[in-house]
C-alpha cells in the first residue's frame, strides 16, 4: 500500500491541498490504488507554536517510511526570513537529494494565454534541484555596516550538472520530444559555462537523434514570450529555472495552474504546485487549485496508476474549457467549488 506524506505547508497550500486530497480520495474511490495519506503537521503555524521547523527524525521518516510526499507551499509573512521554508522545502530538496524538478506547461487553451497567438506550446523544464545559488554557500562580513560584503557563492559540479542534463535528454526521448535546449548564461559567467556546456555536450553525445541548442537565460526570457512553441524541453540550473518556470506557467494559463516534480529517480519523490503560498489571498477561497490536483496526476504516475493519472489531466483540461475556473483564470468559481467540480467528475467520467 503506497504511503504519501501530506504536507500542506502554508497559506493557500492548505486551501490547495485539501481539493487535491479530495481528488485522490474520488480516485480511491473509483480506481482503488490503495494509497494511505499520511498528514504532516509542518509549516509557520508548527513553528511559530514550537520554534521547530522539522526534525531528523521527520526528515528520516519522511524520507524511509513514505512512497512520495505532496506538499503544498510554505512561506508566511508572520516568519521574517522563511527559516521554515529553507528548512522544510529546500531541506527536503537538499537532503533527499531530489536532483530533478521538472516543471511542464502545457497551454489548454489558447484564450487562457496573456499572448495574442500563442500557438501550441508544451514546454518542459527540467531544473537542477540540489545546487547553484541555493545551496547558500558564502557568507556576510561587517554585515549592517557601509563596508558590508555579502558572498552567495554559485555551486556546479560536474555530478550535478551531468545527472540533470541526463534527465532532460532521457526524457525527451521517451517523451519522443525532437530538441533539447540549454538555458545559462555562460558570457557572464563562463566558468559555471564551460561546465554546463561541457556536460550538456557529454549527453547529448549518447542522444545523437535529439537536437540541441543553448540560449543564454535572458534571450531565452524574451524568446518564451515571443515564440514559445518552439521550446520542447529544457535543462537549466537552480535560479535559472525557478525564473523562467514561473514565466512559462504564466504564458499557459497562470501560476495557479501549474504542477511541479522534485525527484530523485528510483528514490523519493516530492510533489507540489509551483506557486507559493500567495500571501495576499490566502483565506479567501480565491486560490487556484488546478496547480495542485495536476500533482496528484503527476503523483499517480509516479507510483504506477497512469489511468487516473490521465483521467485528472483531462478533467483539468475540461475544467478550463468549461469555464470551471478561479479568479486567476478570469473565473468566478471558488478553490472549493473547482475542486469539488473534478473530484465529481473523477467519478462519472466515462474515460
Ligand atoms: P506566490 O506564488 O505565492 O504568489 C505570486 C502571485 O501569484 C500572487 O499574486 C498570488 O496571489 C498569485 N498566485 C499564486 N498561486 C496562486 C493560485 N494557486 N491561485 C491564484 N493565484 C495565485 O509567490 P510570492 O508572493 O513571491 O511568495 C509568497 C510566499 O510563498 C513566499 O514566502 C515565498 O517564499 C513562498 N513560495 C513558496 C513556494 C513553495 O513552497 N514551493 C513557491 C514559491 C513561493
Ligand atoms: C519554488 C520556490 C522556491 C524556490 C522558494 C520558496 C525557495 O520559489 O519552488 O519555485 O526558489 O525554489
Ligand atoms: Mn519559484
Amino acid at each position: 500500500m503506497p504511503r504519501v506524506a501530506v504536507i500542506p505547508g502554508d497559506g493557500i497550500g492548505l486551501e490547495v491541498i485539501r481539493e487535491a486530497v479530495r481528488v485522490i480520495e474520488a480516485v480511491e474511490t473509483r480506481f482503488a490504488p490503495g494509497l494511505e495519506l499520511v498528514h504532516w503537521d509542518l509549516g509557520a503555524d508548527r513553528y511559530l507554536r514550537e520554534g521547530v521547523t522539522i526534525t531528523d527524525e521527520e526528515f528520516n521518516s519522511l524520507a524511509t517510511e513514505h512512497d512520495a510526499i505532496l506538499l503544498g507551499a510554505l512561506g508566511d509573512p508572520r516568519v521574517p526570513g522563511n527559516q521554515h521554508a529553507r528548512d522544510i522545502l529546500l531541506g527536503l530538496r537538499f537532503r533527499l537529494d531530489l536532483y530533478v524538478n521538472y516543471r511542464p506547461s502545457v497551454l489548454l487553451d489558447p484564450a487562457m494565454s496573456p499572448l495574442r497567438d500563442p500557438g501550441p506550446i508544451r514546454l518542459d523544464i527540467f531544473r537542477e534541484n540540489t545546487e547553484g545559488v541555493y545551496v547558500d554557500l558564502g557568507g556576510t562580513f561587517k554585515e549592517g555596516t557601509v563596508d558590508e560584503v555579502a558572498i552567495q557563492e554559485d555551486l556546479n559540479t560536474w555530478k550535478g550538472v551531468e545527472r540533470i542534463c541526463r534527465a532532460a535528454f532521457e526524457h525527451a526521448d521517451r517523451q519522443g520530444r525532437a530538441r533539447v535546449t540549454l538555458v545559462d548564461k555562460a558570457n557572464a559567467m563562463p566558468a559555471a559555462g564551460r561546465l554546463w556546456r561541457r556536460a550538456f555536450a557529454h549527453v547529448a553525445a549518447d542522444f545523437p537523434a535529439m537536437d540541441t541548442d543553448a540560449m543564454y537565460v535572458d534571450a531565452m526570457a524574451m524568446d518564451l514570450v515571443r515564440r514559445p512553441g518552439r521550446y520542447e524541453v529544457v535543462v537549466t540550473g537552480n535560479l535559472f529555472g525557478d525564473i523562467l518556470s514561473d514565466l512559462a506557467a504564466e504564458l499557459v494559463g497562470g501560476l495557479g495552474t501549474a504542477a511541479s516534480a522534485n525527484i530523485h529517480p528510483g528514490r523519493h519523490a516530492l510533489f507540489e504546485p509551483v506557486h507559493g503560498s500567495a500571501p495576499d489571498i490566502a483565506g479567501e477561497g480565491k486560490a487556484n487549485p488546478l496547480g495542485a490536483i495536476s500533482c496528484v496526476a503527476l503523483l499517480l504516475d509516479h507510483l504506477g496508476f497512469p489511468e487516473p493519472a490521465a483521467l485528472i489531466e483531462t478533467i483539468v483540461r475540461e475544467a478550463v474549457e468549461k469555464g470551471v475556473r478561479t479568479p486567476d483564470m478570469g473565473g468566478t468559481g471558488t478553490t472549493e467549488e473547482v475542486g469539488h467540480w473534478v473530484a465529481k467528475r473523477v467519478l462519472e467520467h466515462d474515460a
